[in-house]
């Protein structure tokens, strides 16, 4: 049987977000949001490990950042890239996992992802030969931005999704793929995939995994983290 394994990138700076602490520690609801994150992937059942990939240079998590959590595991062999933290992480579970299992990579930066929908990535996607990713069709008309700030075209959105994560993709495949990939415009774990010429499917998400980039997104995710405790 193959098992399932949570891989969270977590050794981004966040410079978008205009803080001097990396946004993974930035405090949501008084807890650091990386933990949110961490306590999602754990809550899926199916999923039987969560590793955390940090940066070496982190002096920011400790005992205490990962107490209570079910699950975790921690790495410092986090990168220069999103693609070089994930590519170092499977090579450091190279050593227990098998080729066949599935790992499912997810940004730390979204913290309200739903576990149930992590159950149903799993069920839709167990049996298939590439894998794939909660996405979510685009709603919004999109512009290309010209010579000052002026709309140069409208791109017919038409067929085109937002990629989300949990990615989810077999140990031995995503490891081929990163390795091969140069890491520049490899800002998912899918585009390496379709560089083999493979397709992964898409599996449609919630409006509310949203990756916190900028400072309105924290407030934002604090309001479907309490939404969610309401129920
Ligand atoms: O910066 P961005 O929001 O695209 O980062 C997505 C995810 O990749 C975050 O969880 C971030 O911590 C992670 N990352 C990483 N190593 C890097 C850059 C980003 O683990 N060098």
């Amino acid at each position: 049987m193959s098992r399932f394994v949570a891989l969270v990138p977590a050794a981004g700076s966040g410079s978008r977000m205009g803080s001097a602490l990396p946004k993974q520690y930035l405090p949501l609801r008084g807890e650091p949001l990386l933990r949110h994150t961490l306590r999602a992937l754990a809550a899926a059942d199916a999923v039987e490990r969560v590793v955390l990939v940090l940066s070496p240079d982190d002096d920011r998590f400790d005992a205490a950042m990962a107490a209570g959590l079910a699950k975790l595991e921690v790495l410092r062999c986090g990168g220069a890239s999103r693609a070089e933290t994930v590519r170092n992480g499977l090579e450091a579970l190279a050593a227990t996992l098998d080729a066949d299992d599935w790992v499912l990579v997810h940004d730390a930066a979204r913290p309200c992802l739903d576990p149930a929908e992590v159950g149903r990535l799993i069920a839709e996607l167990r049996g298939d030969a590439v894998g794939g990713l909660l996405a979510l069709p685009l709603a919004d008309t999109l512009k290309r931005v010209g010579d000052g700030g002026r709309v140069a075209a409208t791109v017919p959105r038409g067929g085109l999704w937002r990629a989300q994560t949990p990615q989810m993709f077999r140990h031995g495949l995503l490891r081929q793929a990163l390795g091969r990939a140069a890491d520049d415009g490899v800002t998912d774990e899918a585009s390496a995939i379709e560089a083999l010429g493979l397709a992964p499917r898409l599996v449609a998400g919630s409006e509310r995994n949203i990756k916190v980039t900028y400072p309105d997104d924290l407030a934002l995710a604090g309001l479907y983290l309490d939404a969610r405790n309401a129920q």
